[in-house]
């Protein structure tokens, strides 16, 4: 349980409603995590001297926000698939991130991040490369808002790695992977449209269906990804606009979607004129990967792409191959959301990606990845898993009778942060959540060092082999521990 105590100094009107400020701000601040067990009523009403009511109203109104879960006999649980900021700023449910190196007292396995490889130093020297040439002035300018064209011709190279026909005019230069997703939502559909996507997706996706007012349903998987029988019957109700996809290296699953299956998605995108959005940032951790979608369905496929994971999240670039017809769309969105890309950023990516740099870098991650993959099939024997040798995830069936959720937080108790299936389900079409499995993601690139990992797998492993504990029936207002 966390000692958690909010800072009220500052917040005006009732008690009740500050405490429950103070806990949606600490969720979105990432300070609270998901699955951390919240102070009893009585013990933090103790602590900021005030009425245990007014902690429980605190709580209950927290709790109808969809912030918090409260579980009789458990206690109140920071729930992992929350809006945690009011109204159209539903925000990413994953806390925000802190800076490098935050971990407290809890390995990060629940972060999406690249397990680090060599890039501090190399980016470094690029950036400094950039300061220093005769045409830095010029990337301090306004610039279109496809990027550059040398930054697009370098994009059409980092694109084409793939196997894809992907002239320059037909990439965008994007401010990352999220942000390429925006672009083409922003630009494809209205509020109330539906865009489809797997059953458990991206977070991000989600967070973004929620700003836009548009409705992302869950369309069922199995072991080769999204099924073509469910997308034909999930298109015959209207307003499907575009269809999300990670058909490689599928997050939180790591599914690799066979070239079959892509054909026959490909086909059917086609047949009913919906844009896909295939979403490729892990397509670079796979080197036999199936062709692109994009491959089967030029003129319906947006294809992304972001060196968030192959060289940095920081620099926030991506590369959109985008059809013709629909690029005066994208920019449009472009122009009225950030205008375009960093180029300075633009510039380094592209420096990278032209001498050889990016592909070393994104060698790098592939490398460590594997190797942190080997390690977890070691120590995490015994346990269902389902991964891939380079994949940044695992996912971890549980046996029974653990939940996801009870898991996640079971986890969270002992000192390791994992993401729960929740944390990645979609709804149905009739706004109901989808079945979510018994599951949970663990991310190995996150956390810092090997070390570190081991010591969370073999937490995992034996929380796994465990029973959970019963819960314990008092009495739920005042006693909840
Ligand atoms: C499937 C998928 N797409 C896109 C992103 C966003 O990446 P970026 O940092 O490029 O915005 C992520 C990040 O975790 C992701 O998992």
């Amino acid at each position: 349980m966390t000692t958690w105590l909010p800072d009220l100094s500052k917040r005006n009107g009732p008690r009740y409603r500050a405490i429950a400020e103070a806990l949606r701000s600490d969720i979105a601040e990432g300070r609270l995590g998901a699955g951390v067990r919240l102070p009893t009523h009585r013990d933090l009403a103790y602590r900021l001297g005030v009425t245990v009511g007014t902690v429980t109203r605190a709580y209950a109104e927290a709790e109808r926000s969809g912030l918090v879960a409260g579980t009789v006999g458990r206690g109140t649980f920071v729930r992992g698939d929350q809006d945690v900021t009011a109204g159209h700023l539903a925000a990413f449910p994953y806390p925000a991130i802190e800076a490098a190196g935050f971990e407290g007292d809890v390995i990060e396995l629940s972060r999406n991040f690249p397990a680090s490889g060599e890039e501090g130093p190399v980016i470094a020297k690029l950036l400094a490369e950039v300061a220093a040439a005769p045409t830095f002035s010029n990337l301090l300018d306004y610039q279109p808002h496809a990027g550059m064209a040398a930054h697009r011709m370098a994009g059409s190279r980092w694109v084409a790695r793939a196997g894809l026909h992907a002239p320059a005019e037909r990439i965008v230069v994007t401010g990352g992977g999220q942000y390429g997703i925006s672009m083409a939502l922003g630009s494809i559909a209205e509020p109330g449209d539906v865009i489809l996507t797997e059953a458990l997706t991206y977070p991000g996706l989600t967070a973004l269906g929620r700003l836009l007012k548009l409705r992302v349903i869950g369309v069922p998987i199995d072991e080769d990804g999204l099924r073509p029988d469910a997308l034909e019957a999930a298109l015959r109700f209207g307003r499907v606009k575009a269809l999300y996809l990670v058909p490689t290296l599928h997050n939180p699953t790591t599914r690799i979607m066979s070239e079959a299956r892509r054909r026959q998605i490909a086909a059917i995108a086609s047949a009913h004129d919906i844009v896909v959005i295939e979403d490729d940032a892990y397509g670079f951790l796979v080197s036999d990967a199936p062709p692109a979608i994009a491959n089967f369905a030029p003129d319906q496929t947006i294809h992304l792409t972001s060196t968030s994971k192959s060289l940095a999240p920081g620099l926030r670039i991506g590369h959109a191959l985008v059809p013709e017809r629909l690029i005066g769309g994208m920019l449009a969105t472009m122009r009225a959301t950030s205008w375009m890309a960093s180029p300075v950023m633009a510039e380094v990516v592209s420096r990278a990606i032209m001498d050889g740099t990016a592909e070393r870098l994104a060698q790098a991650k592939r490398r460590e990845a594997a190797a942190r993959q080997e390690m977890a099939h070691r120590l995490l024997q015994g346990v269902h898993l389902e991964t891939k040798p380079t994949s940044f995830h695992i996912w971890l069936s549980l046996p029974e009778p653990w939940r996801s959720q009870e898991f996640a937080e079971a986890a969270r108790r002992q000192g390791v942060a994992i993401s729960p299936a929740d944390a990645f389900a979609t709804t149905d079409r009739s706004g109901g959540r989808v079945a979510v499995p018994a599951a949970v993601r663990i991310s190995v690139g996150g956390v810092k060092s090997r070390e570190l990992l081991a010591k969370g797998l073999n937490i995992l492993a034996r929380l796994a082999a465990q029973r959970p504990a019963p819960a314990r029936i008092v009495d739920p207002y005042l006693s909840i521990v």
